[in-house]
């Protein structure tokens, strides 16, 4: 996809972080959010892809706080289907589920969902700009998991293939996510 390599020139990559793999490991979604072509750029990516499937595309958009949130409800509204908010733990009214304590490329966290937000039979995409360790990601899945719905997709606009987060997501529970795809757009390795 063409609209690939502009996007992956749109966003300023700093680094590296992580010496041994000698790769840029930063990078600023403003350079995104503030340029409207590259933004719409993506949002068109994800639409696109999900309109093709038809019926058998998915029925929720669930996005993880907090920048799954600047692209989640572009995509939510043009396939117009609810968008659900993946909320970091303490920010969310209603009966929750957690996702335990996780780790992530730099902290602990602990993200919640509101029961009822997805159901049994509901066919959930996981939004979020980027896939590191798979720590975010994985939360996702166990708590799509405990509300009943299936995990459609996992898509990230950016993936840093190197920190195997993938590869983490398809070995989580014995295997039981082995099937679900994880769509990115641009793979920094
Ligand atoms: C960043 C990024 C992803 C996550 C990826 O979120 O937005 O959600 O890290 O890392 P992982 O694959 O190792 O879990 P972070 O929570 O750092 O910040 P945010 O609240 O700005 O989204
Ligand atoms: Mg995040």
């Amino acid at each position: 996809d063409p609209r690939a390599v502009r996007i992956a020139k749109s966003l300023p990559w700093y680094g590296p972080k992580y010496s041994p793999h000698d790769v840029p490991s930063f990078y600023d979604v403003s350079g995104i959010t503030e340029n409207p072509e590259a933004f719409r750029e993506v949002i068109e990516v994800f639409v696109e892809r999900y309109r093709a499937q038809g019926a058998d595309g998915p029925t929720h958009v669930a996005g993880f706080d907090a920048r799954g949130f600047l692209f989640g409800p572009s995509i939510a509204m043009a396939l117009n289907i609810p968008f659900v908010m993946i909320r970091k733990a303490g920010k969310l009214p209603g009966v929750l589920v957690s996702s335990g304590k996780y780790v992530t490329e730099y902290s602990t966290d602990e993200t919640v969902m509101r029961l009822g937000s997805v159901r049994e039979g509901d066919r959930v995409v996981l939004i979020d700009d980027l896939i590191a360790t798979g720590g975010t990601a994985i939360a996702g899945f166990n708590l799509v998991d405990q509300l009943g719905a299936k995990v459609h997709e996992f898509a990230a606009m950016v993936s840093l293939p190197f920190l195997d987060g993938v590869k983490k997501i398809h070995e989580y529970a014995d295997g039981k996510f082995a099937d679900v795809p994880c769509f990115t757009v641009v793979d920094d390795s």
